[in-house]
């Protein structure tokens, strides 16, 4: 099981890495969790990626690509947040072609503009355990507080109004290429994300065979 999750910032991408990792007992890479880990950790990573990611811009693709490289063993994954652009998506068929991987899907989470604007100004994250709440449609029990470890729910840097219209006009300019780019490759399914999680979840899951068993 390998399925690449595309879609624009706050389309419910990290959300659906949790569900299906639960449910495929696979793996989940999530390339913005990684990268913010990096910069919480204050690493010579962490330094270089600080500031296009505090800005909304992507990180220059030498250095994603390494991280995902890294990243990616014979196992199976949910691969959340790469590729971004046509450059990323053959970078990333070379890693998997030279470890001899294929993978099933790219599952594409369409969301409207307004609806990933009201998702993201009403994110909030745990600072300890990086768990994802919404203070409307997830919320946490305890207000500001980590249903799973008790830590403070905090607002990513980037879901402030300014950086979220930057981090939109950035997916937008290369996403219609990186679709076709899966499109004409036959890999692509795009699930409506505008729905609740859960449903996203069900269109996502019928689009393969396996039970929930035979992947143990
Ligand atoms: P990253 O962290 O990957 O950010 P993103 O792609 O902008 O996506 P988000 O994490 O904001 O949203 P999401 O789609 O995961 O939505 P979520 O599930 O959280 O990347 C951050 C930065 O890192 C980039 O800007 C860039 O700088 C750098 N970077 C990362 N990858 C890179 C790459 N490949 N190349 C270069 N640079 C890279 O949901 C959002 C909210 O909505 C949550 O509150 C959630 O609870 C709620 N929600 C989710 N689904 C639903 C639903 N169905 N119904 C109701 N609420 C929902």
């Amino acid at each position: 099981m390998r399925i690449i999750l595309l879609g624009a910032p706050g389309s419910g991408k990290g959300t659906q890495v949790k569900i299906l990792t639960d449910h495929f007992k696979v793996r989940g890479i999530s390339l913005g969790d990684i990268l913010r880990q990096e910069v919480k950790r204050n690493s010579p990573l962490g330094g270089k990626v600080k500031e296009y990611m505090q800005e909304g811009l992507l990180v220059p693709d030498e250095i994603v690509s390494l991280v995902i490289e890294e990243n990616i063993n014979n196992e199976g994954f949910i691969l959340d947040g790469y590729p971004r652009n046509v450059s990323q998506a053959e970078k990333l068929e070379s890693i998997l072609n030279n470890k001899n991987l294929s993978f099933d899907k790219a599952i594409y989470l369409d969301v409207s503009e307004n609806m990933l604007i009201t998702r993201l100004s009403g994110r909030r994250v745990c600072k300890v355990c990086n768990a994802n709440y919404h203070v409307k449609n997830m919320p946490s029990e305890r207000e500001g507080i980590c249903n799973i470890c008790g830590g403070e729910l905090i607002q990513r840097n980037d879901d402030k109004p300014e950086v979220i219209k930057k981090r939109w006009v950035v997916f937008q300019k290369e996403n219609a290429s990186l679709m076709d780019y899966y499109r004409q490759r036959d890999k692509l399914v795009i699930v409506d994300a505008n729905k609740e999680a859960e449903e996203v979840f069900q269109a996502i899951v019928k689009n393969f065979n396996y039970g929930k068993h035979s992947c143990l």
